[in-house]
């Protein structure tokens, strides 16, 4: 597919309040709740980019960093880094904020893979991503190498084969 959309072209903004309902016996938000909204805003970015269904293929290590509590609104940022065949990497931003204590902490970054799929549920081609922005170019450039590294770990690809990802490690062959 020669078209080519702009990285800002796939950005979403989603905004949730935490319920009762969304939250562990501590009154936390439930980190599989979380990933189910990462999991939504990073598909939407992924039509917008592709305008196509897609599915997700996998979720690089979600860490938790800082517990979200009750009442707090949090914000989920997604935007693809870079297409490749017909699949694409999606950055994923979780800022949490206290709005009447007036305090606002990113709590989690993580990147997501979604294929997109025909009619059939096959793979299908995906327009070419130019990222612009200093920090989308940054993106676009390690999503090589992540996309090495999961697909090493995948058994998708031979460690042998993953040129960009022994670069960072500095290993020879
Ligand atoms: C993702 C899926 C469509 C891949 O299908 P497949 O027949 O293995 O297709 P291919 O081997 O041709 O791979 C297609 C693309 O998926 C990518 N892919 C496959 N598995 C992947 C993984 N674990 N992580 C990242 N990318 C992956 C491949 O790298 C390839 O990308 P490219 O076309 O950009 O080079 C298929 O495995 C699937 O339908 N999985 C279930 C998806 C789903 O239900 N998600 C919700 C889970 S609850």
């Amino acid at each position: 597919m020669s078209v080519k959309k702009f990285a800002k072209e796939s950005a979403v903004i989603m905004t949730e309040m935490v319920l009762p309902n969304d939250t562990n016996t501590l009154n936390n938000l439930m980190g599989g709740k979380l990933m189910h909204w990462m999991d939504v805003v990073a598909a939407i970015a992924a039509q917008k980019h592709s305008n196509s269904i897609v599915v997700t293929a996998s979720a690089d290590n979600i860490s938790f960093q800082q517990p979200i509590a009750l009442g707090n609104v949090v914000t989920l940022k997604a935007q693809v880094t870079r297409a490749f065949k017909s699949s694409m990497e999606v950055i994923i931003e979780v800022i949490a904020e206290d709005i009447p204590a007036n305090k606002k902490i990113i709590t989690n970054r993580a990147f997501f893979t979604f294929v997109a799929v025909n009619k059939d549920n096959k793979p299908s081609s995906i327009p070419e991503l130019v990222p612009e922005t200093a920090e989308e170019i940054e993106n676009f450039e390690g999503a090589l190498r992540r996309r090495q590294l999961r697909l090493v770990l995948a058994k998708r690809m031979k460690p042998e084969d993953a040129v960009e990802l022994k670069s960072i490690f500095n290993l020879q062959g």
